[in-house]
């Protein structure tokens, strides 16, 4: 990995950094995402072609606030400061950084110069997400200021000498018109990048780095049928081939026909080693009577690892288990300093303890459609790699409250009904993600001529290509009706089907 172009982006605590880190990879450049606090040494060993700072929540005039080793500056290497990135720019390089009265948020117009090597390309107006509530009220000495907005003067700043540039707003989100341009901008412009890194050079450089870290060491695989776990040990088959175990279990919260049509695909189209645990009992026994959605996550966390330690010990000695954890399920269990959504099964979920020597995870920093990319370029067929997504507690987070074995069944059924219609009407090309949610509700209906009391079913459709963001989908009336018909005459104990129609924020796609 030495001889790549590498960009590093220190991270100050920002809410997007994968997302810097995810832009910066669109534009064929490898980089690295290091803590605000690594050492200059190591920066310099790294000898990167430029430097990212995030944004983040602090505020740099504060005692305590994250800051870089100052020598950074010295280093002769460009640099751009994002948000708080830019107002620690400027208050290490002695300009000044002041607190509002009042936030600045939204998608704002940002008018900037766009001689600026940064802004090369641009309109003269462009509508950026800004997000502070510090701003810059005097830049350092040597800069010029080349963006601003009615309510902030210094939207962005630039030292052409030094290659200094700083932005206030969030170039790597979607709401910033020509965000990416940006990014391209700094590291072609400025940091002269080549663009040489591509998905191929990531499968590459993982399958290496993975054979020398594993040798001729046994590993398991956690695999789930999905998308992640599934390039995850494509990725570890390539690198240590039989060495590698991939285990399935049948934790009794798949979907209809799961098991099967997994164990199918993994027997009969692929050349592993496979093992199905049939582990139902053991899953629902723990899960009896618990309710709490933190707590059902915990426990299927930890039931999954004792699975995986028992058949490792069963194949001799295994010293590695493979997750096909990937960046979002990082995020949202709070690990680092974001806030904690909810414990992803094999992060937040996991147990103190774990007997193996460790948990290797080679997805951990891309995103789902990055994953995706990585599994077409190992030569997985395309029907498994846009499969949609199913997280590992599976159904036990979508029977709301306690789970119990006719629960599942219900709604095994109902979300077959949604799911095949989906499918049948050619709705799964543009929707993401869908299932239904057996929710705790039940309610008074007649059928027949008589009282029924039963439950209510929900059904959830998005779209989205991160996972992290999603729109709920416009799924047409008509097949929502003939859905709703279909569950409620055939699905014993289901009187009334409602849709879901908030997207992520301020809802999450799973609804525990
Ligand atoms: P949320 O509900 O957080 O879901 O908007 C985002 C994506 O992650 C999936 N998800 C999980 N996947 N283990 C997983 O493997 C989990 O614990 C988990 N929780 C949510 C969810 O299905 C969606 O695709």
């Amino acid at each position: 990995m030495k001889e790549q172009e590498l960009i590093i982006i220190l991270d100050f605590y920002g809410q997007y950094n994968q997302l810097i880190a995810r832009r910066v990879r669109e534009c064929n450049v490898f980089c690295e995402i290091l803590p605000f606090n690594t050492p200059i040494e190591k920066i310099k060993e790294k000898n990167p072609k430029g430097i990212i700072f995030t944004g983040g929540p602090a505020s740099v005039y504060l005692e305590d606030s994250p800051k870089c080793d100052e020598e950074i500056f010295n280093l002769g290497i460009p640099v751009l400061g994002i948000c708080y990135g830019m107002q620690l720019m400027t208050y290490m390089l002695g300009g000044k950084v002041k607190r509002a009265f009042k936030r600045e948020f939204g998608e704002i117009d940002v008018q900037i110069n766009n001689k600026s090597l940064l802004f090369e390309g641009l309109d003269d107006i462009n509508k950026c997400l800004m997000s502070h509530q510090d701003y810059v009220e005097n830049v350092p000495e040597g800069f010029e200021v080349i963006g601003s907005t009615d309510n902030c003067k210094i939207a962005s700043m630039e030292n052409k000498e030094k290659l200094f540039y700083g932005i206030q707003f969030h170039p790597e989100v979607n709401h910033t018109k020509n965000g990416t341009k940006i990014i391209r901008n700094f590291l072609y412009n400025i940091c002269k990048c080549k663009g040489t890194w591509k998905m191929n050079s990531f499968v590459e450089e993982k399958v290496k780095e993975l054979k020398e870290k594993i040798g001729d060491k046994k590993a398991v695989c956690a695999l789930s049928g999905g998308v992640d776990s599934s390039v995850a040990a494509a990725l570890i088959n390539k690198a240590i081939g039989s060495n590698l175990t991939c285990i399935f279990v049948d934790h009794g919260l798949l979907r209809k026909n799961e098991a099967k049509e997994v164990e199918e695909i993994f027997t009969k189209q692929f050349d592993v080693n496979f093992v199905k645990v049939d582990a139902k009992d053991r899953f629902l026994g723990k899960l009896k009577g618990v309710s709490d959605p933190e707590q059902k996550r915990k426990i299927i966390g930890e039931e999954f690892i004792r699975v995986f330690e028992e058949e490792g010990k069963k194949l001799g000695k295994v010293d590695y288990l493979i997750q096909g954890t990937i960046y979002p399920d990082v995020i949202e269990s709070g690990v680092g300093v974001g806030a904690k959504i909810k414990s992803h099964h094999n992060v937040g979920g996991l147990p103190d303890y774990v007997d193996f020597k460790e948990i290797i995870e080679p997805l951990r920093d891309l995103f789902k459609d990055e994953v995706r990319k990585v599994g077409l370029e190992l030569g997985l067929p395309e029907y498994l790699v846009y499969r949609q997504p199913f997280p590992g507690p599976g159904l036990a987070i979508r029977v709301i409250g306690d789970i119990t074995e006719d629960k599942l069944d219900i709604l095994r059924e109902a979300d077959y009904i949604f799911r095949d219609a989906i499918i049948k009407n050619g709705l799964d090309k543009d929707i993401n993600q869908y299932f239904a949610v057996l929710t705790n509700i039940r309610s008074v209906g007649v059928m027949g001529d008589e009282r029924t009391y039963d439950y209510t079913i929900a059904l959830r459709a998005v779209t989205t290509s991160d996972f992290m963001t999603a729109t709920w989908s416009k799924v047409p009336y008509e097949i929502l009706e003939k859905v709703s018909t279909k569950i409620v005459n055939e699905v014993k104990h289901v009187n009334r089907v409602v849709y879901d129609i908030t997207s992520k924020p301020p809802a999450t796609i799973e609804w525990e």
